[in-house]
């Protein structure tokens, strides 16, 4: 296939690590979106946000997706990523999207952990308060995330089920 695959979903859904699995399992290379975005600036995400504000990281993040159309490769997303201007269409024209399901209770608890402090969209959110912005923020994207090819329930779906999906 000489098209990208996409993972998309919410933050703390697995996007990077199911990723570089798939992309090991299938003998493509791995890109990670936010990865990419944050070589190509030379600084963290959560300083990129306080320096340029989330309108300028959402510009630059749909023209590093867009540069990835026909390249074999598993592409992880981030969050907002399919979300924001016309870039869910153009993951869907330009490749395979794989949507890693989850629920707002099992994301809480993922999100529970280390992986506030590298996402602005977090900051300072605790215990309810967190699990009520994921509940309202995922109410808010999974119309996007729900147009993906391919669903996949994250919790349950192993590496090997899920490229013999794709394949
Ligand atoms: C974001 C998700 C992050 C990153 C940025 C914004 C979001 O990626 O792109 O912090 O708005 O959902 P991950 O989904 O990899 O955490």
């Amino acid at each position: 296939m000489d098209k990208p695959i996409f993972l998309i979903g919410f933050m703390g859904s697995g996007k990077t690590t199911l990723g570089r699995k798939l992309a090991n399992q299938l003998q493509k290379k791995f890109i990670d979106l936010d990865h990419l975005i944050v070589d190509r600036v030379g600084m963290s995400i959560p300083e990129y946000f306080e320096k340029h504000g989330e309108e300028q990281f959402r510009i630059l993040e749909s023209q590093v997706l867009k540069e990835h159309g026909g390249l074999d490769v598993v592409l992880s997303t981030g969050g907002g990523s399919p979300c924001y201007f016309d870039n869910m269409d153009w993951i869907l024209a330009n490749g395979l999207a794989v949507y890693l399901q989850m629920t707002p209770r099992a994301l809480h608890a993922r999100l529970q952990q280390s992986k506030i402090a590298n996402r602005p969209a977090l900051k300072g959110l605790r215990g309810e308060a967190l699990l009520q912005f994921i509940e309202d923020k995922l109410g808010q994207r999974e119309s996007f995330y729900k147009r993906a090819q391919l669903h996949i329930d994250q919790l349950n779906t192993s590496v090997d089920a899920l490229s013999q999906a794709i394949a």
